[in-house]
């Protein structure tokens, strides 16, 4: 029988169920989506998949940092084209969807990635669909990213070898539902989802380090996809946790040669490895099952495009190190000092990176319309009262957002602000403590500079573009995520994702109804006050590093 969300069994439109899953999966004070109501440390989920049996091809590390000054993650310059050699495809990765750091404490390891994650889960799976390459031993085909090997595991191999993809290679994402519902239960759908969208924006500043392009790819099914990725080969999942397909994106390494021949989902290939067990055992969460089924996309349905604002010319925070070195030096920060405060042009710069341009990254791989707007919640920025603020990722939707605010009575540029500049003010005052209890009581909502909801134009998009959409407007959350990460870096602040927040805390403060307009992210930006307590050691030993070993 087919999985149901919404309690009347008679309501079986993909959009009805994926927003009854969107309703039952938000916290309240009172009550929070539902979870295992305890960690079974017995079941905790392994965050490395693995193919045994796959050959492995290792992949160098970078041995010294010659990435461009960072400035270029935003969109100012672009770094000539790295050649396409087993080199680049290393730094490429490393920068991605590598490990950035091990963790130590009392005896506990634990690593970091240069992708953030919910809990540190690691839900997303990354593989390459690549050509035959002299440098690729294997041959053309599909690989699965192995990050603490730093490695590629082959999959497939491609028979139609002679098909080159003559100006770059593909990039498929996966998730594992199971790793976030292990913590988080029924909400961790949603996780997943702000994960992909951190790793695909990950994907693209990546690419930018060397000079190459990211586009996403919105014309494949997930049904294409799981077959080129071989996901949906139940014979190689035999006991182990299954991958739900989520997206490819090209990855354009040299503009010279004419348009990417796109990799056939149905070419005969030759499959190697079979996945490994995450867990001994798990719990069920078939809420999530449905949840996955319904948005399933089964065809991508053109939304009419917002006319694209036409923004100024970027504005990048101030920063003096390469692009390698401000994507791996990424954190989330855990506590603020409480005390120290921004500029209002520094302020401005972190928020100009969530820009949507078309010649800046990550946005200009994204081919949807930007649904995606900031409420902010000013506490420390000098120039700029404290107080709530409205940041207008699509001038468009600005009269509409008006109508709907029924709360706010203020809207105002701030004195002394470039008109175009798209920030409103919708009152003043000390809203550290609102911030902290919407966020779940988190101390890092109310201890920064500014933290912020985004708020997503949600039923008139999933009605247009079907249900598939509800994740699309989740990646888009993780994007701005990671732009806001990679910008207060640079800034010499640090950023956090906050996936536990009181979705309707949000919209009763500004007065919403219904569900034209939904909260789906938090982020809070300060001066992190680092914990003494943990010992930070290099991901990857020295080894040897490449090398393609053949499987056993
Ligand atoms: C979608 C998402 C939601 C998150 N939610 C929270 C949160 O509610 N509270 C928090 O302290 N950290 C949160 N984080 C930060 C993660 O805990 C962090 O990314 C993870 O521990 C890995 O650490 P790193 O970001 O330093 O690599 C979130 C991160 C993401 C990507």
């Amino acid at each position: 029988m087919k999985p149901t969300i919404a309690n009347d069994p008679t309501g079986l439109d993909p959009v009805d169920e994926i927003i009854a899953y969107h309703d039952r999966t938000k916290h309240h004070p009172e009550r929070y989506a539902r979870g295992p109501g305890g960690l079974d440390w017995s079941t905790q989920p392994n965050p490395f998949r693995r193919f045994d049996g796959a050959p492995m091809l290792r992949l160098p590390l970078a041995q010294r940092d010659d990435t461009p000054a960072a400035a270029i993650l935003f969109g100012a310059g672009a770094a000539p084209p790295r050649p396409f050699t087993l080199e680049a495809l290393g730094l490429f990765f490393e920068l991605s969807l590598g490990l950035s750091a091990r963790k130590e404490v009392s005896g506990m390891s634990w690593y970091l990635r240069v992708n953030p994650s919910s809990g540190n889960l690691h839900p997303t799976e990354g593989y390459a669909v690549l050509p035959a390459l002299e440098w690729l031993p294997g041959g053309g085909g599909v690989y699965h990213y192995a990050p603490r090997e730093h490695g590629l595991e082959q999959r497939a191999r491609r028979s139609g070898d002679g098909r080159v993809y003559a100006d770059g290679f593909w990039v498929g994402l996966t998730s594992i539902p199971w790793r976030e519902a292990w913590k988080y239960g029924e909400r961790a759908f949603r996780y997943c989802q702000h994960d992909v969208g951190h790793a695909v924006a990950a994907l693209r500043y990546a690419a930018a380090a060397l000079g190459w392009r990211v586009s996403l790819a919105p014309e494949w099914t997930e049904a294409q996809l799981a077959r080129l990725l071989g996901v949906d080969r139940g014979e190689d999942f035999t006991g182990a946790e299954r991958e739900t397909p989520e997206l490819l994106v090209r990855v354009r390494v040299n503009d010279l040669v004419g348009t990417a021949a796109t990799p056939a989902a149905d070419e005969p290939v030759e499959w190697f490895g079979r996945a490994n067990a995450l867990s001994p055992s798990h719990a069920e969460w078939p809420v999530i099952d449905a949840a996955i089924a319904v948005s399933e996309r089964r065809a991508v349905i053109a939304e009419q495009p917002a006319a694209r604002a036409v923004w100024p010319r970027p504005a990048p925070p101030p920063c003096t190190g390469s692009a390698g070195q401000l994507i791996r030096q990424r954190r989330s920060a855990v506590d603020f000092d409480g005390l120290t405060s921004m500029t209002r042009e520094t302020f401005l710069a972190i928020l100009d990176t969530t820009l949507p341009r078309g010649s800046a990254p990550p946005f200009d791989a994204w081919p949807f319309p930007p649904r995606l707007h900031l409420v902010l919640f000013v506490h420390r920025v000098t120039g700029l009262e404290p107080g709530l603020y409205l940041w207008l990722r699509a001038a468009a939707d600005e009269e509409a957002l008006r109508q709907a605010f029924h709360g706010v009575s203020t809207w105002e540029v701030p004195a002394h602000l470039d008109p175009t500049v798209p920030l409103r003010r919708l009152g003043r005052g000390d809203l550290r403590e609102f911030a902290r209890a919407l966020s779940c009581q988190q101390d890092i909502a109310a201890d920064g500079a500014f933290s912020l909801g985004m708020l997503a134009r949600f039923e008139p998009v999933l009605r247009a573009c079907g249900a598939g959409a509800w994740r699309e407007l989740f990646w888009e959350a993780g994007m701005i995520g990671q732009s806001l990460y990679l910008a207060a870096e640079a800034a010499g602040v640090r950023g956090t994702g906050i996936g536990c927040f009181f979705d309707e805390g949000l919209h009763r403060a500004l007065g919403l109804t219904g569900h034209d307009w939904q909260s789906l992210y938090h982020f809070t930006v300060g001066n992190p006050v680092e914990d003494q307590r943990l010992r930070t050691a290099p991901p990857y030993e020295p080894l040897p590093r490449t090398g393609y070993l053949a499987p056993g």
